[in-house]
């Protein structure tokens, strides 16, 4: 059994992440770790994997207290993470990063090496690419290299972080297959997510943390998704009610016969025709390879076509993100880390890099400190659960996801755009951020701007969108609307 008991941490901005939190891990259970945005899950997961030292509090692992020097030192100890996106060394053949560190000291062969990783992905049931390199490898592969990663170092206790939010329905699917097998073989493991109710459906116990304080931990099974909200968030969500009829029915965007071939990197768009009509939610959808990235791509101006037309607010777009910017679209990409951030830069920094476009010659710094505080303000309205005040010039990896996903969406809002384009806007949020940011999108529309969303989660999409296009090689297969009967049936058809 792993304990993690009375721990604290306190960074170096002053924020107390975790003030007292506690976890224990039974061998050959699924443990759920809940908790709003900002909770302090992550930062308990690190301390647990040696990434963070705690300030005060212990960890006791089989009996033993410990204290990690590091992640490699938990690793040592059974003890591992999974991350949403685990960063692996690139130009590598697959077998081999999943077996770093791994190899028989001196007798190391390739052959041998890549023998063990095989007949682990043969015993677990994993489909790899062994032999193509690690680059290519979707999200959902990474973090499979990372478990045989784990496994082949010996772990028995396993952390996954939000792992769930960048994966499709079926490899969601796998992944439970995956952490019950694990469970069977009495492995340990703790499971961060926002999905309640799925998470509910393949944990045994839960434990719910709030302001970095262990609140309630209690087995599954005695649970609901309306308790469990009520203890994480401390009252009672308003969910209901926010849903407006569209508006005026005018169209912002039109797509026409959009054909983009001979990309090696992205899936082809064979013929896809459509458009979007101010004051409305749309939304896309697809398996993987079935043209949404491309499709997004090509709509936000970072990918040029072969042929067919793109309208936005009446001007045609060329396939440069000016153009798109231009014309009154607005853009938030699902790699918020890499292409909406800048994460060793503050906030303010990486607002400024945005607007700095628009006033190419100089910043007005007046006009500068105003915008920044609105945007501030908004986004700490949301995080104002935590009633406490942050500094812009904080950079932006001091904060954690949900926080940060919330502050480049009120960025893109700030745009007032005509068109704003969400790619995986749920991911990350927790139930209240999604019921606020959903609020946040109505009122876009309610002031005749419409918002596109490119997802995978068809259970937020489907009551958010007044009409979803279904995307599969390629084309659009299917063109779902208020009036359409079952539609979360409907889509999951169309998507296969
Ligand atoms: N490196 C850091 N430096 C300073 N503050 C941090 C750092 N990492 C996290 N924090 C702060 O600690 C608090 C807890 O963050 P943590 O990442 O643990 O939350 P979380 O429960 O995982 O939230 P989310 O659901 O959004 O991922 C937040 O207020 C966050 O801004
Ligand atoms: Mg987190």
């Amino acid at each position: 059994m792993i304990a993690l008991d009375g721990i604290e941490k306190t960074f170096s901005n002053g924020v107390k992440a975790l003030d007292g939190a506690s976890l224990e891990l039974q061998k050959g259970e699924i443990h759920a770790v809940l908790g709003e945005n900002g909770a302090g899950k992550s930062t308990l997961m690190h301390v647990l994997v040696g990434f963070l030292r705690a300030d005060r509090g212990i960890i006791v692992v089989d009996g033993r207290e410990r204290c990690f020097s590091g992640y490699a030192d938990a690793i040592r100890a059974g003890i591992g993470i999974v991350r949403q996106h685990p960063s692996i060394a690139d130009g590598f053949p697959t077998w081999a990063v999943c077996a770093f560190g791994a190899e028989d000291g001196f007798l190391f062969t390739p052959e041998k090496t890549r023998a063990r990783v095989e007949s682990i992905c043969e015993a677990w049931g994993f489909h790899l690419p062994l032999d193509r390199d690690s680059s290519s490898l979707t999200a959902s592969q990474r973090q499979t290299v990372a478990v045989i990663y784990l496994l082949l170092h010996g772990c028995s206790a396993f952390v996954f972080d939000e792992v769930t939010a960048v994966l499709s329905p079926y490899e969601i699917e796998r992944l439970f297959t995956l952490l019950g097998q694990l469970k069977q073989n009495g492995a340990s493991i703790a499971l961060v997510s926002h999905k309640l109710d799925e998470t509910l459906s393949v944990a045994d116990r839960v434990t719910v943390l709030r302001r970095g304080k262990t609140i309630a931990s209690f087995g599954a099974r005695e649970s609901n998704v309306k308790t469990l909200s009520e203890l994480m968030f401390g009252e009672k969500l308003k969910v209901e009610g926010w849903k407006v009829k569209a508006g005026e029915r005018e169209k912002i965007l039109c797509v026409r016969n959009l054909v983009i071939t001979g990309n090696d990197e992205l899936p082809f768009l064979r013929d896809v025709t459509m458009n979007v009509t101010r004051g409305s939610i749309a939304g896309v959808s697809g398996v993987r390879d079935s043209g949404t990235e491309t499709l997004e791509l090509a709509l936000t101006g970072f990918l040029k076509w072969n042929s067919g037309i793109i309208y936005l607010n009446g001007v045609e777009m060329d396939g440069n993100p000016r153009t798109f910017r231009g014309a009154g679209g607005a853009y938030l990409a699902a790699d918020r880390m890499s292409i909406c951030l800048a994460p060793n830069l503050s906030l303010w920094d990486n607002l400024v890099i945005h607007t700095h476009r628009k006033n190419r010659f100089f910043l007005d710094k007046n006009f500068l400190n105003d915008w920044v505080a609105t945007i501030m303000e908004n986004t700490e309205t949301q995080w104002g659960k935590e009633k406490e005040r942050r500094s812009a010039k904080e950079t932006a990896r001091s904060f954690s996801g949900g926080q940060l996903q919330q502050f480049v969406l009120e960025r893109e809002l700030a745009e007032n755009a005509g068109l704003l384009v969400l790619s995986e806007p749920f991911w990350g949020l927790d139930t209240q951020a999604c019921a606020y940011l959903i609020q946040r999108l109505n009122f876009v529309t309610r002031h005749g701007g419409a918002v596109l969303v490119f997802s995978t989660d068809i259970d937020n999409l489907i009551p958010l969108c007044d009409e979803i296009f279904v995307l599969r090689d390629g084309r659009i297969t299917k063109n779902i609307n208020n009036s359409t009967g079952n539609r979360k049936q409907q889509l999951t058809k169309a998507m296969v």
